[in-house]
């Protein structure tokens, strides 16, 4: 595990685009596989900067996102699919054949969960997973649990996860209490795993995932088994280790 120290969100946000960029530089074609939430704005603002300044070219870059609320189609702002297209895929040159979100609104759970593997076998898996934490250590949608999950599957959201994404939805209610999300084997099998993380309010659970066992109670601190896992924060959410 690497840990890189950000001064703070926009110096962590040029850190890790650098790293996607190199990456998008030395595989034209490479899987990236991408993340949503606050944390990774800055980071797809950067990128879609450089695209602009014709310093990275996505036109072969094919991309696979982690997770999908359940009953949000990709119209709703809310839904990821959505997410990702107001904050990167619109103001690229990736071509949406190329990207994929977990299909919200495919009532048939077991179809989607076994689609959405099969596309990530058929792109050869992933080169770098891009991720953000959850304040209870989940990663993607896999929260906490008994076990670790393998592949896509579908999940109910815990507590915690409901009162931290509602402040993104106009009433408590509105939050989707169930979604699609990619397995923690899907997570570990990427060639190389980057988190982004800011914030003190994320401090107790960087310490906690990283520097605590391994357990399926605290999801991302599997990551700490993975070969090529990058840790990349500021110093707020570095500030307890
Ligand atoms: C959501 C997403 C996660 C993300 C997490 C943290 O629950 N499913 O992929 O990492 O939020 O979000 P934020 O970066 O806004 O703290």
């Amino acid at each position: 595990m690497k840990i890189i120290s950000a001064r703070d969100y926009g110096h962590m946000s040029r850190q890790t685009a650098n790293i996607i960029s190199a990456q998008v530089i030395l595989k034209p074609d490479c899987v990236l596989g991408l993340a949503t939430g606050s944390s990774p704005i800055g980071t797809y603002r950067q990128l879609i900067d450089w695209y602009r300044k014709g310093d990275i070219d996505f036109s072969q870059v094919r991309t696979v996102n982690l997770d999908e609320y359940v009953g949000l189609d990709a119209s709703n702002d809310q839904s990821y699919n959505y997410f990702m297209c107001h904050n990167l895929f619109d103001h690229i040159n990736i071509d949406p054949d190329n990207t994929n979100v977990p299909c919200g609104v495919n009532p048939d759970a077991e179809g989607e969960c076994a689609r959405y593997d099969a596309v990530i076998r058929s792109m050869g898996g992933i080169d770098l997973q891009l991720l953000g934490l959850g304040p209870n250590g989940h990663i993607g949608f896999n929260e906490p649990d008994d076990c670790f999950s393998r592949h896509t599957h579908k999940v109910a959201l815990t507590e915690a996860t409901i009162q931290a994404n509602k402040r993104f939805f106009e009433r408590e209610e509105d939050v989707p209490r169930f979604a699609y999300t990619m397995g923690i084997g899907d997570i570990m099998n990427a060639r190389r795993v980057v988190m982004v993380v800011s914030g003190s309010g994320k401090a107790s659970i960087v310490k906690e995932a990283f520097f605590g066992p391994i357990t399926p109670r605290v999801p991302a601190s599997i990551l700490q088994l993975h070969r090529d896992f990058t840790l990349v924060a500021d110093e707020a959410a570095l500030s307890q280790i």
